[in-house]
C-alpha cells in the first residue's frame, strides 16, 4: 500500500487532475486567491499557474506526499512569485497563527482523513480577514445520485487513496467553523458520482460578511447557486 500511496498514486492524481475540464473547473475560484496562500493538498500543482501573479504574494503547497510537488517542477520554475513546499497533513500544519491570507483547497477535502481537525487547523493560521477558498467535489443533492455515491464508496476510497465521493462539503466546511459567503454547485463533464462540485469562498465565523460571490464561468455547471 505505501508504494502504491507514495510512487504510484500521485502520478495516476497528476494525470487525472491536469485534464481540461478540472482545469477550468479551477478556474473559477482562481480569482478569489490572493495574498500569502496555503493551498491544503496541493498534488502536483496544477493550480500555480492558474493563481494571479498580480495578487498572489507567495505561496506555500502543503502535501504529505512530495512526488507531486517533483512532478510539478516545470510548471513551478515559471512562476513569478515564490513557493514553498511543505511535507505535512493538513491536521498539523507547520505554520504560524494568523500567518496566511488564503487557504485554498481543491479536490482535497474529499481525500484529507480528519477535515475536521483540518478546517481547526486551516482557523489557525488564516488571518482574521482571510478567506478559505474552494473546489471541491462531493454529496450531491439528488437523492438517487447520493444512493450511488455512497454504494461506491467503499471501492472507490480504496482505489482513490481514500478519496470520499460522499462528503457534504458545505456542511463539512461550516461544523468546521466558517461561514461560507459564496456556494455554486454543479457538474463538469465525467461519471456524475464524481463531478458533483462546490466551488465558493468562506470565513471565520462569526467575522463580517465580504463580498464573494462566484461567478461560474463553465457552461456546464447548472444549478444549486446560494446567497
Ligand atoms: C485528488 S488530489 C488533489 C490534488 C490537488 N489539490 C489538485 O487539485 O490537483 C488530493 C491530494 O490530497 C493529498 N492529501 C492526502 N492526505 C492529506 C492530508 N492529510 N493533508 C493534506 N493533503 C493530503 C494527497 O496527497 C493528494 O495530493
Amino acid at each position: 500500500m505505501g508504494v502504491w500511496r507514495r510512487h504510484v498514486l500521485p502520478r495516476i492524481v497528476d494525470v487525472a487532475t491536469g485534464i481540461e475540464s478540472t482545469l477550468r473547473s479551477r478556474e473559477n475560484v482562481m480569482p478569489y486567491v490572493r495574498g500569502r496562500v496555503l493551498e491544503l493538498g496541493a498534488g502536483s500543482g496544477h493550480n500555480l499557474p492558474l493563481m494571479d501573479p498580480e495578487l498572489v504574494e507567495r505561496v506555500w503547497a502543503l502535501d504529505p506526499e512530495p512526488l507531486g510537488w517533483r512532478l510539478a517542477r516545470e510548471r513551478i520554475d515559471a512562476l513569478e512569485f515564490e513557493t514553498e513546499f511543505l511535507e505535512a497533513s493538513a491536521e498539523e500544519i507547520p505554520l504560524e497563527d494568523d500567518s496566511v491570507d488564503t487557504v485554498l483547497t481543491t479536490y482535497a477535502l474529499c481525500t484529507i482523513p480528519e477535515p475536521l481537525a483540518a478546517l481547526s487547523e486551516m482557523r489557525r493560521v488564516l488571518r482574521p480577514e482571510g478567506e478559505f477558498v474552494f473546489c471541491e467535489h462531493g454529496l450531491a443533492d439528488d437523492e438517487s445520485l447520493r444512493k450511488w455515491q455512497h454504494r461506491l464508496q467503499p471501492i472507490w476510497g480504496r482505489l482513490a487513496g481514500g478519496c470520499h465521493l460522499n462528503r457534504p462539503i458545505p456542511q463539512l466546511i461550516e461544523s468546521g467553523g466558517f461561514e461560507i459567503q459564496g456556494l455554486r454547485t454543479g457538474f463538469f463533464p465525467g461519471p456524475k458520482p464524481l463531478r458533483y462540485t462546490f466551488w465558493g469562498t468562506a470565513r471565520i465565523g462569526d467575522r463580517l460578511p465580504i463580498s464573494s460571490r462566484i461567478t461560474v464561468r463553465a457552461q456546464s455547471v447548472s444549478e444549486g447557486e446560494r446567497k
